[in-house]
């Protein structure tokens, strides 16, 4: 008999997630990571430091610019070892709470990386060099992502650097060099910008952040612009070199043409992450992988080698931790017999910049492209009483319905506070509810989320405020 039901490998947001749902559902579960702390990418060099951050360098920021106007005079003073250290005391909290966790579900746990020998069977080794083999009824695979490598540029994590690196910079660079205006990039580079660095940000694209609705990403764009960040859109990075301490950047339109050099202090690659799967075995175990190096699963998690499923960054789909997280919860319920389940329709997206940008479902440009009839609602925070008592009226909130039956296909918010204010809209849209529905929800006053409630109203062309 197996000594396990199920071997999670990978103690991110999926992993984690996916071994304490397991436990509860009254399995008996092991968890192997290789990192000496929980919490994968996430809470070790991902969601958690980066919102520290920026958190911190935001309210910095305010400090130098808008504290003034409420009557508070401050003059901030940056201390970025301190700056850092809260950020370092953020993830260790909450990697010891998973920790916690883990213990209080009895989940054991291996520190140690793992290898699939075959179906059934995890070889551990351990720190010391040690191996240990660890059989379970099923096997898990958590092991997330790694930073996309650019051809020729190397990742130093001092000059040159990935997000990881971004995340403990041991002194504001003059100039930072971003190459990608995706996540990543306008959050880091955000980060240094609001610290002091002046930030350029180059993308191959003609565009920021693709994939999401194009009129707030562009809206979006302007705002970050008037901030100081400055963009070169429609360019690749083709070289680096070092001049110096200086690193000069080969910079060359996308669609071919005279290029130009760029001098930086620091460079930032936020190119993308690929699926992580390195020493895993897969091969060997009969696991395949897409053309991208994605584990390739079935409806319900389950790879192309019986008993070995796959769920979070490894596979395909948006790389965020939610939908890791709630992946994680689906195959422990199908493992536990019973019908788990993601609606792939319905995840949020958030780009924690200020104001920060999120969305739930359909961008107009993918309605189009699909041929369905919408009606938008649109609403600025210039007309909401709570963001103009705060001065924070950047924005708006933008819902589009089915033209006919009336039922929200898509919520868009650009503004403050837009990551809480989304999950209004990923429960409307997961009960399958309408414009009309929203409208006639009572919202509290003064809130921000009075503009989500207008947006409603305006799907029918009865906002009140605007
Ligand atoms: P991971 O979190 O990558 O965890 C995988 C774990 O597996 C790692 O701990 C790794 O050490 C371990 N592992 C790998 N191979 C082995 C092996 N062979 N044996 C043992 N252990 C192994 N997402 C959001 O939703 N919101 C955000 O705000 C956000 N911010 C981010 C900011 C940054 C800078 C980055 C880089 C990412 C951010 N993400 C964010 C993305 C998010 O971190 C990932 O989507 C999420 O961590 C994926 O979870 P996962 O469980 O699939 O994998
Ligand atoms: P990304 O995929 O979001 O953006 C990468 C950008 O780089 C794209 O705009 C792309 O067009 C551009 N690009 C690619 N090659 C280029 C080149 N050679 N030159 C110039 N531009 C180039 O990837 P990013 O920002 O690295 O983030 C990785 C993942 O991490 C994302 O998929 C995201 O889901 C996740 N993440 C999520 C966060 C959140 O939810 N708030 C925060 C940070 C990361």
């Amino acid at each position: 008999m197996a000594a396990y039901d199920l071997i999670v490998i990978g103690a991110g947001p999926g992993g984690y997630v996916c071994a304490i749902r397991a436990s509860q559902l009254g399995m008996k579960v092991a968890m192997v990571e290789k990192r000496t702390t929980f919490g994968g990418t996430c809470l070790n060099v991902g969601c958690i430091p980066s919102k520290a951050l920026l958190h911190a360098s935001e309210l910095y920021d305010e400090a130098g610019h808008s504290f003034g106007k409420m009557g508070i005079g401050v003059e901030p003073k940056l201390d970025l070892a301190k700056m850092l250290t809260f950020k370092d005391e953020a993830v260790k909290g909450n990697t010891d709470g998973v920790a916690f966790l883990l213990r209080k579900n009895k989940v054991d746990h291996f520190h140690g990386t793992g290898r699939i020998k075959a179906p059934g069977i995890v070889e551990v080794t351990f720190m010391n060099g040690e191996t240990q083999d660890v059989d379970a009824k099923s096997i898990v695979i958590a092991t997330g992502s790694a930073v996309a490598k650019l051809p020729g540029v190397e990742i130093d994590e001092e000059s040159v650097v990935s997000s990881t690196g971004a995340l403990s910079l041991p002194k504001v660079p003059k100039r930072m060099l971003v190459i990608g205006a995706g996540v990543i990039g306008l959050e880091l580079g955000s980060v240094w910008r609001r610290l002091g660095a002046e930030v350029t940000v180059v993308e191959y694209l003609d565009r920021i952040l693709p994939g999401t609705d194009a009129e707030v990403a562009k809206t979006l764009q302007r705002i970050l612009s008037k901030q100081g960040m400055i963009f070169k859109l429609g360019n690749k990075v083709t070289g680096i070199k070092k001049n110096g301490a200086a690193q000069v950047v080969t910079v060359e339109p996308a669609q071919g043409g005279e290029a130009e050099t760029i001098e930086a202090d620091v460079v930032l690659v936020a190119i993308g992450r690929i699926p992580y799967t390195e020493g895993l075995g897969l091969g060997d175990a009969g696991v395949s992988l897409d053309k991208r190096g994605r584990v390739i699963v079935d409806e319900h998690y389950q790879s192309s080698a019986p008993g070995i499923y796959a769920i979070g960054d490894v596979i395909q789909g948006p790389m965020l931790a939610h939908k890791a997280e709630d992946e994680g919860i689906a195959v422990a319920e199908i493992l536990a017999g019973q019908a788990g389940h993601v609606n792939y329709g319905v995840i949020p997206v958030v780009v924690y910049t200020a104001p920060e940008m999120a969305s739930v479902g359909k961008s107009e440009e993918e309605l189009k492209a699909d041929g369905v009839a919408y009606n938008v609602g649109k609403f600025p925070f210039t007309a909401n009483g709570r963001a103009k008592a705060n001065q924070q009226t950047d924005g708006f909130v933008k819902i589009l319905a089915d033209a006919t039956t009336d039922r929200v296909l898509g919520v868009h918010i650009i503004g403050a506070n837009a990551s809480e204010m989304i999950a209004e809209g990923a429960v409307l849209m997961e009960f399958g509810g309408s414009a009309e529905d929203l409208a006639r929800t009572c919202h509290p006053h003064p809130t921000l989320t009075e503009a989500v409630k207008e947006a409603a109203l305006a799907v029918d062309k009865r906002a009140i405020h605007f």
